[in-house]
């Protein structure tokens, strides 16, 4: 291109700095056209990073499989490099600006050689929206133009946002794979040796290196619209945050916004994007996001929220008609699949999709699969890229620039035992306390191991740019700040008997503890007291269409254990030690109060009383 597409001065000095490092063979400013979109589509077929999905089942859908070394975000090769260890704080990795600028710029020297160096600029949110914010991301993978494209608003509606002098967040990216001359390329490049995703917060920039896949490489979402962003939000008082927002109506037309945090895989796009039971008629469950949430004081000092993203980046396996229909609509078409496995007839599978595998399969790897083949036919955080406008929940508001009003947030994590269905904090602080100490089971969205208990404050440990204990405090004071606190609860869809069958259906079903969520926002919803927080008595919630749920499930559905719970509240210390230089003075105290709590529990304390029963002491 001869004549550069801005006439923003810095943004195109930036661009000649980093192509005079990266030496790339040729630089392209993506303006996110149709035909530019077709043209890169075209140029990953040829180099086998795309195959082309069958055009009658999923019309302009890409089937991509990835390095099997490069499959999801790498957390231990994360760092927040601010100036001070103590501002990443303990739960990031750290190292000292220069130090890293020395690694990353011995990485990045001709790294783009024989390569197209992409500029993308974008824009989370809503074009013109105040909460939203423009970043330009350089990469030299087709792959993440192509899902960026989906994910964000791309091109040169975020360029005109950005004018001649805004501000954007410098993005740059490469998979670390130069091509030798005569070399020839792979169909997924990455570098296997050297893996580096990096934030320099006092800077406000993003350098990731080495990985082609997801969180890692659409620099966007977890590294911009999270931590980056929580970055800024600290510093500008407002939150950026790891959360679904969905819009909940009742048959009377009260419509309730709330924003939900749950860790990653905890089924948060099946939530956000519910749809009631017959028996629920009249009510209705709208998507505003699935993933991240940026939530401002507006005007009347109450809290409005956007979604950044403009598509989801959702986890395959387990989506179904069953399980989630809107994802299913949603992915019919203009979608990419990556690590998914492929039917004989072009089309996409995975684990959880129908009950019994089609004959004929390939793997996410590119082999033959039987169900025998001991092994998964699509890897476990396979993925979707869909635009979200074709989600048929969609709110009518979802890209409305003042964003929606949050009456509620939601916090889950996945524990097959102890913590019970629903329960409302007391208060803000005592609801900041229940967020900062959530923990869940771990999946394969993080490479860790699966099946153990981590800690997840507010489901932000792997996302947030500074000191969580600092963050923890933000929350605090922002609670004091702003007009009318949105209600805090939370949730577990996920408890087991003792012989490990869920306990709860899930799904669908969980309208009902929305319906109440909703109701308590709104002033009206009935409940009693509990140690734990205010919580539905069985009457309280609506049964129609679902009566064989009867009072003696739903009691040890929301039964707590008391000794249980003393030992998980102790065991908080775990995380209030490691936290201790920052952590706000609030939630200690709030911890020792909740345990006295239980010494002696209140007197109405309902329906499990052979756990909290005050006689027993
Ligand atoms: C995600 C995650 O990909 O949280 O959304 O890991
Ligand atoms: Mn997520």
């Amino acid at each position: 291109m001869d004549t550069l597409p801005t006439m923003h001065e810095k943004l195109a000095k930036w661009v000649d700095e980093i192509k005079a490092l990266c030496k790339p063979e040729r630089v392209h400013w993506c303006d996110g056209s149709e035909a530019e979109n077709a043209g890169i589509c075209a140029e990953l077929v040829a180099a086998g990073t795309f195959i082309p999905l069958n055009p009658e089942k999923r019309p302009g859908c890409y089937l991509s499989r990835s390095d099997p070394s490069d499959v999801a975000r790498v957390e231990d090769r994360t760092f927040i490099c601010s100036r001070r260890k103590t501002d990443a704080g303990p739960t990031n990795n750290w190292m000292d600006p220069k130090e890293m600028k020395v690694i990353l710029n011995r990485l990045y020297n001709g790294c783009m050689e024989g390569r197209t160096m992409y500029v993308i600029p974008f824009c989370m949110g809503p074009i013109g929206s105040p909460i939203a914010q423009v970043g330009v991301e350089i990469t030299d993978s087709g792959y993440v133009v192509a899902n960026m494209r989906i994910m964000t608003r791309m091109g040169t509606a975020a360029l005109e946002m950005l004018g001649t002098e805004g501000d954007f967040v410098p993005c740059i990216h490469s998979v670390g794979a130069p091509i030798a001359a005569g070399q020839a390329d792979v169909p997924w490049p990455c570098n296997a040796e050297n893996k580096y995703i990096v934030h320099f917060p006092e800077e406000r920039s993003i350098w990731s290196y080495g990985s082609g896949y997801g969180g890692n490489a659409l620099l966007g979402k977890k590294c911009f619209a999270l931590r980056i962003a929580s970055v800024l939000a600290r510093d500008q008082g407002w939150l950026a945050e790891h959360m679904l927002i969905l819009g909940v109506e009742s048959p009377e037309g009260e419509k309730t916004y709330v924003a939900g945090a749950f860790p990653s895989a905890c089924g948060k796009t099946n939530f956000a994007m519910l749809i009631p039971p017959e028996s629920f008629e009249g009510w209705k469950v709208t998507t505003v996001g699935d993933d991240i949430a940026w939530i401002k004081p507006g005007k009347d000092g109450k809290l409005y929220a956007i979604n950044p993203e403009a598509g989801f980046f959702g986890v395959a396996p387990g989506t179904s008609k069953k399980s989630n229909p809107n994802a299913m609509a949603t992915i019919r078409a203009n979608s990419i699949f990556t690590n998914v496995a492929m039917t004989p007839d072009g089309d996409v599978w995975w684990e959880g999709m129908t009950k019994t595998a089609p004959e004929g399969l390939i793997d996410w790897q590119g082999n033959p699969w039987t169900p025998g083949s001991g092994r998964p036919a699509a890897h476990p955080n396979a993925r979707f890229t869909a635009p979200a406008r074709q989600c048929p929940s969609m709110d009518q508001d979802w890209e409305n620039p003042a964003g929606v009003l949050i009456k509620a947030f939601v916090f889950g994590g996945r524990r097959s035992t102890m913590l019970p269905l629903v329960y409302q904090a007391f208060n803000w602080v005592y609801g900041v306390y229940l967020a900062a100490t959530l923990g869940s089971e771990t999946t394969a969205a993080a490479s860790s191991a699966v099946g153990v208990v981590r800690r997840d404050p507010f489901a932000m440990l792997p996302f947030c740019g500074y000191n969580m204990g600092a963050y923890f405090n933000h929350w605090l004071q922002l609670g004091r700040k702003i007009v009318d606190p949105p209600r805090i609860f939370g949730v577990n869809w996920f408890r087991k008997d003792k012989d490990g069958n869920f306990l709860w259906p899930g799904f669908g079903e969980n309208i009902r503890v929305l319906k109440w969520i909703a109701e308590r926002a709104n002033g009206h919803g009935k409940g009693s007291e509990s140690p734990l927080g205010w919580m539905p008595r069985y009457e309280d919630l609506c049964w129609k269409g679902l009566e064989d749920f009867t009072e003696e499930k739903f009691k040890e559905l929301m039964s707590v254990d008391r000794t249980q719970w003393m030992s998980e509240i102790l065991s908080h210390d775990e995380l209030f030690i490691k936290l201790y230089e920052r952590l706000p003075k609030e939630l200690i105290f709030l911890k020792e109060l909740t345990l006295s709590g239980l010494w002696r529990s209140p007197q109405h304390w309902e329906f499990s009383r052979s756990s909290f029963d005050p006689t027993e002491d």
